[in-house]
């Protein structure tokens, strides 16, 4: 069978303070209705006929719940504390039978134009079905360096390069046969779990472990704290010869920082002041003097003021609240 893995073990950092620990980006009603995460179990609903959802214990009720919105069976897999996204697909993979073709996506990416999904996914499964790993690649509008690179012909994936870094990623963009990866991925099981053993041999043995002491899908935290934490990005795409990509035409935005906010906000029809600032999160009238690419976000308990080029770095200060807390 075809199975949609979602992953949601991410709490969304960069989206500090609109994201949080106890209620990550993925989960919020940020767009009226429905959560990025409900949007992402329906878009693949026609695709897959299973769902596995990896993701951490403190969030569960939350994916329960949004579960029970989309009255969909899944099976759910609880992880005591994140070891990121190698060991996270790897679960899901010893989770389903062997020659099982696994849709893997994050749950916070904003996509319109299910059919162009469709269609991407179902080229993906083809492709999975060859034995390959499918990555979907997007055209590239900036020189983004939170994301992965693929340099492809066709469908072949000459090289990929993992969050390189601005000097890279502008290189990148101007020799124009370069897509982001948009960090969904389609393959069989078996081949996944071979090229992670290849590749990764201590994250393959040690999610093993992790996984056969597992209780009904609920891991161990000591085990997993075994698990060298790597992305699927580094331990199997940058490695493995069985990469083929699949450009897509879909609109897709990741959503994961608040540049990507921006551009998505604005290519939406969001108001922002000629000198490229943004104001996130209140109605009050806020005067920006002397400020470009400022974006200003506004919560109940906490303001970020944020130079829109060191988006990325927010999670610094996440990271710090999180070590003082
Ligand atoms: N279950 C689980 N456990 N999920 C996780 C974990 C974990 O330990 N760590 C991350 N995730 C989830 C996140 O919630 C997200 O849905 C997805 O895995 C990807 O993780 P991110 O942390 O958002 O990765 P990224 O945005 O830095 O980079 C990836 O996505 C980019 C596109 O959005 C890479 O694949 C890049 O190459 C890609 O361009
Ligand atoms: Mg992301």
């Amino acid at each position: 069978s075809v199975v949609h893995v979602l992953l949601t073990g991410g709490v969304g950092s960069r989206l500090w303070p609109l994201s949080r620990k106890q209620s990550p980006k993925q989960y919020l009603n940020l767009f009226g209705g429905k959560s990025l995460f409900e949007m992402t179990i329906q878009r693949n609903q026609n695709i897959a006929d299973k769902v596995v959802i990896v993701g951490n214990r403190d969030n569960t009720h939350l994916s329960h719940k949004a579960m029970d919105n989309c009255g969909l069976a899944y099976i759910n897999i609880e992880e005591a504390t994140p070891r990121n996204t190698a060991a996270a697909i790897a679960f899901a993979a010893f989770a389903v039978s062997p020659s099982d073709i696994l849709i893997v996506t994050p749950s916070d990416h904003m996509i319109s134009g299910d059919e162009s999904y469709e269609l991407a996914m179902q080229k993906g499964i083809e492709k999975a079905k060859e034995g390959f790993i499918v990555t979907f690649g997007i055209q590239p509008t900036r020189p983004e360096t939170g994301y992965g690179y693929i340099e492809f012909d066709q469908d072949l994936v000459k090289s990929f390069r993992e969050k390189p870094n601005l000097d890279t990623a502008e290189d990148f963009l101007e020799r124009g046969d370069f897509l982001w990866n948009s960090g969904m991925f389609c393959f069989q099981a078996s081949v996944f779990l071979d090229e992670l053993k290849k590749y990764e041999p201590k994250v393959y043995d040690a999610a093993k472990v992790v996984w056969d002491a597992a209780k009904e899908g609920v891991l161990d935290e000591s085990l997993s704290l075994q698990i060298p934490s790597i992305s699927v990005d580094y331990a199997v795409m940058e490695r493995s010869k069985k990469i083929r990509v699949v450009p897509t035409s879909f609109n897709w935005s990741d959503l994961g920082s608040f540049e990507a906010l921006y551009d998505y906000f604005v290519s939406n029809g969001y108001p922002k002041d000629d000198n490229g600032n943004l104001v996130i999160g209140t109605e009050l009238f806020t005067g920006f003097v002397g400020l470009k690419n400022t974006i200003f976000v506004c919560t109940k308990d906490a303001f970020l003021i944020v130079q829109k080029e060191k988006s990325q770095d927010v999670k610094k200060i996440y990271n710090m609240l999180e070590k003082h807390q």
